[in-house]
Order: C-alpha cells, then sequence, then structure tokens
C-alpha cells in the first residue's frame, strides 16, 4: 500500500476507535445516571466519565441527589481523590454543564479548573436561557466542545436520543411546568382492565417488576378514588430495590371524598406524602411546586381515561396480558424528547 494512503487508513482507523472510546465512556456515563433516576428531582439524574489522553476512565460518576455534587464536580473529585486530576483530558457528560450557581458551584468552572482539553456532551440544558450555556462558556475559553450526536458512529443518534430521555422529565417540568406522567395500564387478555375477583393484579412475574421499576423512578404516585377502594393498593416499591430514603407523594383524585381515613394513615405510615385532590391540573401544578420531575399514574379505567382523552401524559406503558405466552409490554412516548 503507498505509504499516503496507508496513512489515511491508519488516520481513519485511530479515528473509529477514539470514536468507539467515546460511545463507550457515554453509555457508561449514562448507565451510571440511569441508577439514580427518580432520587434527584429537582434536578435531572446525570452522568459523567472523565478520561485521559489514551482514552482510560479515571472517573465514573452520577449525580446521586439534589444538593449533593453534580456529576461533573463528583468525577472530577474523584480523580482529584485517586491523584489523577492531571490526567483528565476529556470530560464526557450526559447533560451540558451548569454555567450558574444553585446549591452548588458552576461545574463549567470545575471543568475549567482542569486540564481537560475536550468536553463531549450529550443533551443540551432545557433551562438554557435561564442558566446562560454551559457549552458555549467552556467553547469561549478554548475547549473543545462536542455533541454526542456528532459522533462519526452510527450509534451517535441513539446515544443522544437517550440522553435526551434521561433528562425529559427536568424538560417537560422546565417548559411545560408539570411533571412527566407516565401511565401504566394493564390489559387482560380480554382487553378489560378490571382483575378477576379476589386478585389486585393479573401481571406476570417479569411485568411486576417493570410496573415496580416505573414507581422507583416516580417522584410521585397518582391514583383515582377508584382504585384505592377496589384494591387497597401499597404502591411501595417492592420487587426492585429503592432509592434509600425516597419518600414519595401519593395523590388521589377523590372529589367525593371517598377515600377511607384509614388508608390515609395507613398510606403516611407506609411514607408517602397523600393528599386528596379534586383537579388534575390543579394538581400538576401542586406537584410541580413540590419539585416533582415525574409521575406514575396507577388507576382505574375512569382516571386514566380521563388522562388519555385530555392528551395529559407523557409515556404510556401498557401491559397486555396474553393467554399462553408472556405479557406484552408496549412503550409510548411523547416527542419531543
Ligand atoms: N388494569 C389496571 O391497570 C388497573 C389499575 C388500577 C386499578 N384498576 C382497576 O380499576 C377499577 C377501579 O376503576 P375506577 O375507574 O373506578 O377507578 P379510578 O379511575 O382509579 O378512580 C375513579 C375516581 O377518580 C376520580 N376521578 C376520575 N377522573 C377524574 C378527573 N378527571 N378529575 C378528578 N377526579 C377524577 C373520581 O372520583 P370522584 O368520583 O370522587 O369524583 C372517580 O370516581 C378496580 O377494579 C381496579 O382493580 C385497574
Amino acid at each position: 500500500m503507498p505509504r499516503v494512503t496507508r496513512r489515511l487508513t491508519e488516520d481513519k482507523r485511530a479515528r473509529a476507535d477514539a470514536a468507539a472510546v467515546i460511545a463507550e465512556a457515554f453509555r457508561q456515563a449514562l448507565e451510571a445516571a440511569e441508577a439514580f433516576a427518580g432520587a434527584t428531582a429537582p434536578n435531572p439524574p446525570v452522568g459523567c466519565i472523565a478520561l485521559d489522553a489514551d482514552g482510560q476512565i479515571l472517573a465514573c460518576e452520577a449525580h446521586q441527589r439534589a444538593g449533593g455534587p453534580h456529576a461533573e464536580a463528583a468525577a472530577i473529585e474523584a480523580c482529584r481523590r485517586a491523584g489523577v486530576l492531571d490526567r483528565i483530558a476529556t470530560l464526557v457528560v450526559t447533560l451540558e454543564p451548569c454555567n450558574h450557581t444553585g446549591r452548588t458551584p458552576p461545574c463549567a468552572d470545575a471543568i475549567l479548573s482542569t486540564p481537560a482539553t475536550a468536553v463531549w456532551i450529550g443533551a443540551s440544558d432545557p433551562n438554557r436561557r435561564v442558566a446562560g450555556g454551559g457549552a458555549a462558556r467552556l467553547a469561549a475559553r478554548g475547549l473543545e466542545v462536542r455533541w454526542i450526536e456528532s459522533l462519526p458512529r452510527r450509534d451517535a443518534a441513539a446515544l443522544a436520543r437517550d440522553a435526551r430521555r434521561l433528562i425529559a422529565p427536568f424538560g417537560r417540568a422546565a417548559r411545560a411546568g408539570r411533571p412527566w406522567l407516565t401511565v401504566k395500564q394493564a390489559v387482560a387478555a380480554d382487553g378489560g382492565m378490571i382483575p378477576p375477583p379476589g386478585c389486585k393484579t393479573f401481571t406476570s412475574a417479569s411485568s411486576l417488576r417493570l410496573a415496580h421499576q416505573l414507581r422507583r423512578r416516580a417522584d410521585a404516585i397518582i391514583t383515582g378514588s377508584g382504585c384505592v377502594l377496589a384494591d387497597d393498593p401499597a404502591f411501595t416499591v417492592r420487587h426492585v430495590p429503592d432509592h434509600p430514603g425516597k419518600r414519595r407523594r401519593l395523590a388521589i383524585l377523590d372529589r367525593r371524598r371517598r377515600t377511607p381515613p384509614a388508608y390515609l394513615r395507613a398510606a403516611e405510615a407506609r411514607g408517602f406524602d397523600v393528599a386528596l385532590h379534586d383537579d388534575l391540573h390543579a394538581l400538576m401544578a401542586d406537584l410541580h411546586a413540590g419539585g416533582a420531575l415525574e409521575a406514575l399514574v396507577e388507576a382505574g379505567p375512569t382516571l386514566m381515561g380521563a388522562l388519555l382523552a385530555e392528551g395529559l401524559w407523557d409515556e404510556h406503558v401498557v401491559i397486555r396480558q396474553r393467554a399462553g405466552q408472556p405479557d406484552a409490554v408496549d412503550i409510548r412516548t411523547r416527542e419531543p424528547v
């Protein structure tokens, strides 16, 4: 092979290798962040990886709870503790670094205090106009700022979509002033939503696990008095580990005040902040004011029908029982994510 051609081929391979390193780091950053989805409200879950010049991972951290360090600050601090701060060459972060002082100092400043020369970012900050762009600030200070969707790989668009989905509840709250609404619906083989007498559910063990994963990432559960009266539901996270110390709201739509006081007391004893509500829109404003990013709707056909008819939903999860086969799970997500 002529020397020039060989060099071009080697350059191409090196670029592909470098892109593969960023893609893998980004996937790990997403995974780190997803583990804390449901624990960070009113902040979004965020993951960050610090890489050295050879593409070795120096630190992988996530934002774990509001008031705690942001993912970038945590990754930088982990590098400092490990004595590798001076080796940071690239930071890979799922959400645009913040550029404002909230409960913690701006992440853009933390990044500028490191030797990093490049930052890969998954999603832009939905609060951009309020906060001022962290990406622009870093670029203005000479860092190479790249968005993950520009990664020269076939999976770049999917990585960017995953990053946007991760912060979708935060975006919904910032733009619409209400939590992201996940509506979970179990449908029996006969198409109905009512379990057989004596049963609270008709879905399989794996569907039950999914339902509890949805609860885990929610800051509030929304239900109707009909569901409460029929099922006496616990609404706790049981089939997957919950976030330690997580306290959720339990909002019961109940204009006629049919919910038994004993149910309210028992729900409080299970760790919920419980309240009865009359109006869906007022409830949305109330949940938003309380910092909830995501609410899971687990209700009977009346309330669910009302929400779907109003278009008041963001993710519709349908678990469909099938005779003699595993349940089918259908997830529809509202754009834009
Ligand atoms: N398959 C599933 O996924 C699933 C899930 C949960 C429950 N269920 C089943 O569903 C059955 C109960 O059904 P359901 O339809 O009676 O229960 P529901 O939808 O949970 O609750 C109905 C009550 O919610 C309130 N409500 C509904 N829409 C409202 C709105 N737009 N604004 C304000 N309040 C509203 C009303 O209270 P007021 O009448 O006081 O106004 C209404 O009576 C049970 O058999 C249960 O097992 C199935």
